[in-house]
């Protein structure tokens, strides 16, 4: 039978998150240097004009520290797809990682690690089931550390002729040099699932976001990416598979008129992780989203170009901006995508898959099928799988 590794970061449980008197183990650190997000002291709305955002109160604190990790619904979700292809092996990404990885020798790993720490921590999973010789999804170290860094990314971007918005990264506040058209949106460099990702960051002056730049650099201890905001509508779009079978699924639109009245057309922190509660949840998103055919074809072009131009592998998902002129923008790439299992969930990977008509397991498998297909590594089909769970039975019952 095949030996699947399954390689995960998990959230510790949500009641140790919330008192702090059971911390983590040093092996567990999340991966921000941040513990709460603070927002600044000044609470009075500084946006004036097109966007009136409702600014989170003075001095509230959201916790965003484990983010990017997996929820234990998440983490057991994924090993029951995966026990559809095979034999499950848990390899939790912490320090014993590498030496339960040489011992456990798995035919193939399914990653979704977040990492432990540094700008590198996604690339860490991959780098050492490669050191070791062991096959695993997805992408490689480099096009991991390279998308957890989005201005890199928008350099390799910018040089294959794939649209993004014009930006600069600053490592003080004070190193802005000017060039860029105001209102702009400001973002720590190496992070993701929103951190550090508020309404505050939309900047209409200098001023503002000298300000916001500042809070950031202090806050996140890295540089801040500044780029021209895209004024027009927003999509997300899962990618699967690789060279000439790589395909856009179904493309996801952001409504931004079910956010609360005066926010900003942002999917930040707010939005995902405020806003949207399992008793109210926001209905933010369209699958497939309402476009005409020739918008589609654009957005899937733009899409699979910068896929394979930063590298990805089995599967990503790719934010997409429209704008002021209508033009696609990749807003960032995301090559470890987000699988929250439920559907209530609102999340974009598993709802596009749906509208494709996968399954979440299908979806997981598919992934695995792809990285398999590339590496060489057999996999059971699922025809053969189905009659060796039905024999299985059989015997059991007898
Ligand atoms: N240049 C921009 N112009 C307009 N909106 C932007 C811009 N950059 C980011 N945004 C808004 O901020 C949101 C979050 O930005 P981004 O996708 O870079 O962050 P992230 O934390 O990496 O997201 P994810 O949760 O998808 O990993 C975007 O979905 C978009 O709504
Ligand atoms: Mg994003």
């Amino acid at each position: 039978m095949v030996r699947i590794g399954f390689a995960y970061n998990q959230k510790p449980d949500d009641e140790e998150a919330r008192t702090g008197d059971d911390e983590p183990r040093a092996d567990e650190e999340p991966p921000s240097s941040s513990r709460i997000l603070q927002t600044r002291n000044d609470s009075t709305s500084r946006v004036a004009g097109a966007f009136q955002p409702q600014h989170t109160s003075n001095r509230s604190s959201t916790d965003d520290e484990y983010a990017e990790w997996d929820s234990s619904e998440t983490v057991s979700a994924v090993e029951h797809a995966l026990s559809g292809l095979g034999e499950v092996v848990r390899l939790k990404a912490n320090a014993d990682f590498p030496e339960r990885l040489r011992a456990e020798r798995p035919d193939i790993v399914f990653n979704m690690a977040e990492g432990l720490r540094g700008v590198n921590r996604e690339s860490h999973v991959p780098a050492m089931c490669e050191f070791f010789g062991i096959p695993y999804s997805g992408s490689d170290p480099f096009t991991l550390s390279l998308c957890l860094d989005k201005a890199r990314t928008k350099e390799c971007l910018a040089y294959h002729g794939i649209p993004n918005a014009p930006f600069q990264v600053v490592h003080d506040a004070s190193s802005y040099s000017g060039a860029l058209r105001f209102p702009v949106f400001v973002k720590p460099v190496h992070e993701g699932s929103s951190k550090g990702i508020t309404e505050r960051n939309y900047c209409r002056t200098p001023s503002e976001m000298r300000e916001q730049v500042a809070f950031l650099l202090d806050r996140y201890r890295q540089p801040v990416l500044i780029e021209e905001f895209l004024t027009g509508a927003e999509f997300t779009c899962a990618v699967l598979g690789n060279g000439g079978d790589a395909h856009v699924l179904p493309i996801v639109g952001m409504n931004f008129e079910v956010l609360p009245s005066g926010s900003l057309p942002v999917y930040g922190f707010e939005a995902k992780w405020l806003w949207d509660r399992p008793e109210q949840p926001l209905e933010i998103f369209e699958c497939p989203a309402r476009i005409d055919e020739a918008l589609r074809c654009t957005i899937e072009r733009v899409v699979l170009a910068a896929y394979r131009v930063l590298g990805c592998r089995d599967w990503s998902r790719i934010d997409v901006r429209l704008d002021a002129a209508g033009v696609p923008n990749v807003v960032e790439v995301n090559p470890l995508p987000g699988i929250l299992p439920d559907p209530a969930d609102n999340s974009c990977f598993p709802k596009a898959a749906r509208a494709a008509g996968l399954s979440y397991d299908e979806l997981i498998q598919t992934c695995v099928r792809y990285a398999a297909d590339r590496q060489g590594v057999s996999l059971p089909s699922n025809a053969a799988r189905r009659r060796r769970m039905g024999v299985a039975r059989a015997a059991a019952s007898s």
